[in-house]
């Protein structure tokens, strides 16, 4: 609070030591060194030099307009001014918020999921549009300070989603919801009850960019793998936080794809703003239903995993990794290219293989033992492999706080090898008939040099697979490639579950982390 001013602030105001600068001049005193220190002062310092309103209200609001035109970075903002307590009043850029709307009273919140207890309508705001928001009426302002209508949304998600249902934690429950979310994903794409896939052409674009974070990007690994392998067309795959700043080698026949679980990830939306202005087309694919990146995509494919609580991403990046697949089907399809419909046939019973893949929790408490009191575990693989090693590394790390590096097995020998030791895990995964042996070599390469080794193949390798060089071996389920990673990955969660578990470590709000990164 400073002055009359109370707020609340999810964002990064990026101008703040000039602003600061300028109001210490004017002998404005500061309690903090946080950025929504200074938007607060700087609003309270707009509100009490404000002269030329008609009404209290005007001034309030017009401060708010004139304060936020001078700040650089992303806000959202609830601002309570002393003399009016029973008031919100609310803008944002970039940071998402959301105006809950019910009998018992209106509220903000920066995430769907956090209002369902109380309702399932809801607003969003766009950047310049500001609300006055009381107990029984919201009133919506554009940049001219006029009372605009907007539309209300109906929430799709419940609020028993959003609970733990029974589960110890929300990652496991995730987990857990897999089978279905991910056969819901086929279903709705090879029952056609998505009519968003046919919006996209594929016979239209000779390359792809797909742009993400996180998880999304390592999703965006196996999208690439399957666009090239199957449907012939050239991928590349951008973590956001670059692409919004390299030079964009875009032509009109280049379609950018991002992908988001939350749909408000700050670097991602501003890779897609980006490509808009380069004149890309754009796919969204989102989970967060209504979110910026799902609003501001040309066509946006939903992955319908429904409310992901836990900040390790499990079924989010599971359904990405199956909505890829669909789209390669249909650009397959499109292109007249020649599959197999193994797919297609496969779906009908994922769910029971992901759910065979999940029962497997001894296995998964044997490898956590092992891994529980390292500081150093590397995982490694080769081709689509290598892909799935990224994701599995990042699970054990957020949650377990366990260093652990992805690397490619082939490019151990060139520096890596060297911090193996006595004991070091390494975790490889060979699914690939066509690099099977050479992992094989690899894993026996870091076992020569004392490596605890943990082997993670299909069931079809059970056969030639001869037990000399792997100290833990796990079998999971043999499926097409357009699946492989939502089956290891299954795998690669519930180890990283188990041995942050057993470190005894904040699973669902691993330290440092944000459930969605609205800043930069
Ligand atoms: C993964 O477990 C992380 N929480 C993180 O890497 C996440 O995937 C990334 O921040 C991207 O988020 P988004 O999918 O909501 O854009």
């Amino acid at each position: 609070m400073v002055g009359n001013v109370t707020l609340v602030h999810n964002g990064i105001i990026e101008n703040y030591s000039e602003l600061k600068s300028y109001l210490i001049q004017k002998g404005v005193n500061f309690n903090s060194q946080t950025d929504t220190e200074v938007a607060c002062a700087y609003i309270n310092y707009v509100y009490e030099n404000m002269k030329d309103f008609k009404d209290e209200d005007e001034r309030k609001l017009k401060s708010i307009l004139k304060a936020c035109l001078d700040f650089r970075g992303s806000y959202a903002f609830g601002i309570i001014f002393k003399d009016t307590p029973d008031v919100i009043y609310s803008t944002r850029k970039d940071s998402p918020l959301v105006i809950g709307l019910s009998d018992e009273g209106n509220f903000i919140a920066s995430d769907i999921s956090a209002i369902l207890d109380y309702t399932k309508k809801y607003i969003l705001l766009n950047y310049m549009e500001f609300a006055k928001i009381e107990k029984d009426n919201v009133t919506i302002y554009d940049k001219n300070l006029e009372i605009i209508t907007k539309k209300i949304n109906e929430a799709t998600w419940s609020a028993t989603e959003c609970k733990k249902n029974g589960y110890e934690h929300f990652m496991l429950k995730e987990i857990n919801e897999q089978p279905s979310v991910i056969k819901n994903v086929y279903s709705r794409f090879f029952e056609n009850k998505d009519e968003n896939y046919s919006k996209v052409d594929f016979s239209k674009y000779t390359n792809i960019h797909i742009v993400a974070c996180g998880s999304a990007m390592h999703a965006s690994l196996i999208g690439k793998y399957l666009f090239e392998n199957y449907a012939n067309i050239p991928t590349t795959v951008e973590i956001a936080s670059e692409y919004r700043y390299k030079k964009l080698l875009l032509t009109p026949s280049t379609l950018v794809i991002i992908v988001s679980q939350s749909g408000e990830t700050a670097d991602s939306l501003a890779a897609l703003r980006i490509s808009k202005e380069n004149k890309a087309t754009v796919l969204g694919i989102v989970n967060a239903v209504g979110s910026t990146i799902a609003r501001e995509a040309d066509i946006t494919i939903y992955t319908h995993a429904g409310p992901e609580i836990a900040v390790a991403t499990t079924k989010g990046y599971t359904t990405q990794v199956a909505t890829f697949a669909c789209l390669v089907i249909n650009a397959m399809k499109q292109k007249n290219i020649k599959y197999d419909f193994t797919l297609e046939n496969e779906y009908n019973n994922i769910d029971k293989i992901i759910q065979s893949v999940i029962d497997k929790t001894n296995e998964y408490k044997d490898i956590a033992k092992s891994l529980s009191n390292r500081n150093d575990i590397f995982f490694i693989g080769r081709g689509n492999d290598y892909n799935m090693c990224m994701e599995g590394s990042l699970k054990l790390k957020e949650i377990s706080y366990i260093h652990s590096e992805a690397y490619p097995a082939g490019e151990l020998k060139h520096g890596t090898i060297s911090l193996i030791e006595e004991g070091t895990p390494v975790i490889a995964i060979a699914t690939d008939k066509e690099l099977y042996e050479k992992t094989v070599s690899n894993i026996k390469e870091t076992k020569a040099r004392g490596a605890f080794t943990i082997f993670i193949t299909t069931e079809e390798f059970k056969d030639t697979y001869t037990k000399d060089f792997a100290d833990i071996t796990l079998f999971l389920p043999t499926t097409s490639l357009f699946n492989e990673a939502i089956i290891i990955v299954t795998a690669l969660q519930l180890i990283a579950y188990e041995t942050a578990k057993l470190r005894g470590c904040d699973i669902d709000k691993p330290k440092n982390l944000a459930k969605s990164v609205t800043v930069e």
